[in-house]
């Protein structure tokens, strides 16, 4: 049973993470970047949403999903009445943008991921979302597929945690967006 931090506590300690992420050089993905990006959202988040790493648009503006994957991921929240500035606290696995948008190396993820786990001790969200097999390989430590991750639920110290796919994948291949011998209902977009 830990001890929930009032949202007062939260904004004042990412505004101190924030300040050593903005200046992070840990990994070499540092000397790339335009802007770190750190994440946004409610700091009182009930649920963390985690993505793979700054694309282009999100390196230029410093925040995340701010491109077509994330107009999408706006759309998905929607479809299920989640609203990314009050409902959501949305991060990366890495938070500076890789090489031509290549996926994390494991190590980069590595290094990076102390900043993530301390995210989520300081939101304390009620449940997590990982979108893609970046995201669900670093946080769960699985190597299967999404499609045999998707619809279980696990656990992150205790916090239920669900996988799906990433909206970049969906926006490349619209298939994806179908579950497997589920019917479409309120919270199945079809
Ligand atoms: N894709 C991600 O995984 N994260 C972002 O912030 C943007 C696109």
């Amino acid at each position: 049973t830990k001890t929930r931090l009032s949202r007062e506590e939260k904004r004042s300690l990412f505004i101190e993470l924030f300040r050593e992420v903005a200046v992070c050089q840990r990994c070499p993905l540092h000397t790339g970047r335009h802007k770190a990006v750190f994440g946004a959202g409610n700091v009182d988040a009930s649920v963390f949403v985690i993505g793979e790493a700054p694309g282009f648009s999100e390196d230029q503006k410093g925040l995340p999903f701010v491109g077509k994957a994330g107009e999408l991921l706006t759309k998905m929240m929607q479809a299920i009445s989640l609203s990314r500035h009050e409902d959501l606290f949305i991060s990366n696995i890495v938070k500076c943008r890789p090489p031509e948008n290549r996926d994390p190396a494991t190590d980069e993820a590595q290094t990076c991921l102390p900043y993530l786990e301390k995210q989520i001790s300081i939101v304390q969200p009620r449940a997590i979302l990982l979108l893609g097999r970046v995201a669900a390989h670093t946080l769960l430590q699985e190597t299967d597929s999404i499609k045999s991750l998707q619809n279980h639920v696990f656990h992150y110290k205790n916090i239920p945690l669900m996988v799906t796919y990433h909206p970049a994948a969906l926006l490349r291949n619209a298939s994806l967006k179908k579950v497997p011998g589920k019917p479409c209902s309120d919270f199945v977009p079809c």
